[in-house]
């Protein structure tokens, strides 16, 4: 995989116009696209097909969690669609479910283990009684034995969670800020250069690159961090 194919960019973005003119500005520098519910919930499904169908690669951050026969048959949908990546959260039968859905299609499913916005007193308040490390760790060894093909999950966890689920499942990895950017509301974030050494397969960036004051500028230089680093 070149550089240049591990960079996701997040088009958190209010709606398909806008996404299209951010796509426009991107070009030929960005060939892998997220789109999550704000984009999803405005118009960004037939937005996606359209990528697609223009030669880019799509990721649909969904985050699908319901009864098994409905995750079925949301994952059937959404492979037709032709999109590369999916998330759903990371319960057992909803994983199951998931990978029965996408059958012989080339969509990846990944599981979201954990939010990372939720920290011990979070579960606890939701009715767990583990700590958020111990129930990734949990989930992410379910998502392995299941046929889940990757996780998402924060820099730091990378090497913790690839010694979990081994070389043959992605690891897809968010709050990615450039050295001498802002944080945003990130709690833990890591730079390109280093999240690939982590061992992280691909990066997903948000604000760094679409606010930007040049986008594409802002897009190239993580995909020359990236090919600087070995991983
Ligand atoms: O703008 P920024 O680079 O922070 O965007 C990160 C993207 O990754 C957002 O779309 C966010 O929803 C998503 N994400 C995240 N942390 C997770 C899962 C997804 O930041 N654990």
């Amino acid at each position: 995989m070149n550089a240049r194919e591990r960079l996701i960019v997040a088009l958190d973005l209010p709606s398909a116009q806008a996404a299209e003119s951010m796509v426009s500005k991107l070009g030929d520098t960005v060939g892998f696209y997220k789109i999550g519910y704000q984009l999803a919930y405005a118009g960004g499904l037939p937005f996606a097909a359209g990528l697609i169908t223009s030669g880019k690669q799509v990721f649909l951050d969904l985050k699908l969690h319901d009864i098994g026969n409905t995750v079925t048959k949301g994952v059937e949908s959404v492979a037709q669609l032709g999109a590369t990546f999916l998330t759903v959260h990371a319960y057992p039968q909803t994983m199951k479910a998931a990978v029965e859905g996408k059958k012989d299609s080339k969509l990846r499913i990944l599981a979201v283990t954990v939010l990372t916005s939720y920290d011990d007193a979070d579960l606890a308040a939701a009715g767990y009684a583990m700590s958020v490390g111990e129930l990734a760790a949990a989930r992410a060894a379910r998502a392995r034995d299941t046929g889940i093909d990757g996780l998402v999950c924060s820099a730091e966890e990378v090497a913790n969670l690839r010694g979990i689920v081994g070389p043959g499942m992605v690891l897809v990895t968010p709050g990615i800020r450039p050295a001498g950017s802002t944080r945003d509301d990130q709690k833990r974030v890591m730079t390109p250069a280093k999240a690939i050494a982590a061992g992280a397969d691909y990066l997903v960036v948000g604000r760094p690159v679409v606010e930007a004051p040049d986008p594409k500028a802002a897009a190239e230089a993580i995909v020359t961090e990236i090919e600087r680093t070995k991983s």
